[in-house]
């Protein structure tokens, strides 16, 4: 299974990437392919050090698309909609919003788009798209940390029940990560103002990537 990771070189692409990698292939994009390609070569070094055989490359946004069985959207909310402007082929595909509509005010919040959520808007965008919300509340250095496992949950929603198992095993199949069936796609407003939420109690506790679990 082959995974495109829009916007591929930030925070989230890159770790999902270092933890990913040795098991799927990861297809890096950017809206310069020649960043992708020296994150791609970053991430197959630092996993030498581990012992362990990356298998990604970098490429531009829409190469990523046309790729991915499965396309993970890891861009800036303020830059989805114009990003998803630029690139086609998502039809039939499984796209993945990580994507968090949030501001820092006094404190953080979350500023959701009219359509309820970063993940409602995705699939608006991209009608024949099977869109998926997960791995919102994943802080983006626990991704990159491999010496520690990320021993947290997953909230996942889709109204697509076969894209929805297939995410949920993947997150299964990942570190120490446990995924929760959190219902339809229109649950993706709740799970990503978890995200805001969480960074006010880190900030307000000296806390660091703060995450979630349930019991
Ligand atoms: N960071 C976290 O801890 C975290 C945790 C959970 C969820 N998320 C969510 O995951 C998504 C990605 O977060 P991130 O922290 O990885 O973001 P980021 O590092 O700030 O940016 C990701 C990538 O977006 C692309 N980008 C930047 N400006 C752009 C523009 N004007 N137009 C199009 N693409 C642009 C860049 O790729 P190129 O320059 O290579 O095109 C960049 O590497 C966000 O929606 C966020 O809410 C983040």
């Amino acid at each position: 299974m082959k995974i495109g990771i829009v916007g591929g070189t930030g925070d989230i692409g890159e770790g999902m990437c270092r933890r990913l990698s040795s098991r799927y292939e990861i297809v890096l994009g950017s809206r310069d392919a020649e960043k992708a390609i020296t994150t791609s070569e970053c991430t197959v070094e630092f996993l030498k050090k581990y012992g362990l055989k990356s298998c990604c490359y970098g490429v531009s946004n829409q190469e990523a698309v046309n790729a991915g069985d499965i396309v993970i959207l890891a861009v800036p909310f303020k830059h989805l909609e114009s990003t998803l402007s630029g690139l086609s082929g998502f039809e039939g595909k499984i796209v993945v919003s990580p994507v968090n509509p949030m501001e820092k005010r006094d404190f953080f919040t979350i500023v959701p788009p009219p359509e309820g959520s970063a993940a409602l808007l995705v699939k608006k965008l991209l009608p024949g798209a099977r869109v998926v919300t997960a791995f919102n509340t994943i802080a983006a250095n626990r991704w990159k940390d491999l010496d520690v496992e990320i021993d947290v949950a997953v909230p996942v929603c889709s109204d697509d029940a076969d894209a929805k198992s297939v995410i949920m095993d993947l997150v299964n199949g990942t570190s120490m990560l446990k995924a929760y069936d959190a219902g339809p796609l229109a649950v993706s407003a709740m799970i990503e103002s978890l995200t805001p939420l969480l960074l006010n109690i880190a900030r307000y506790n000296k806390m660091h990537d703060v995450g979630i679990k349930f019991v």
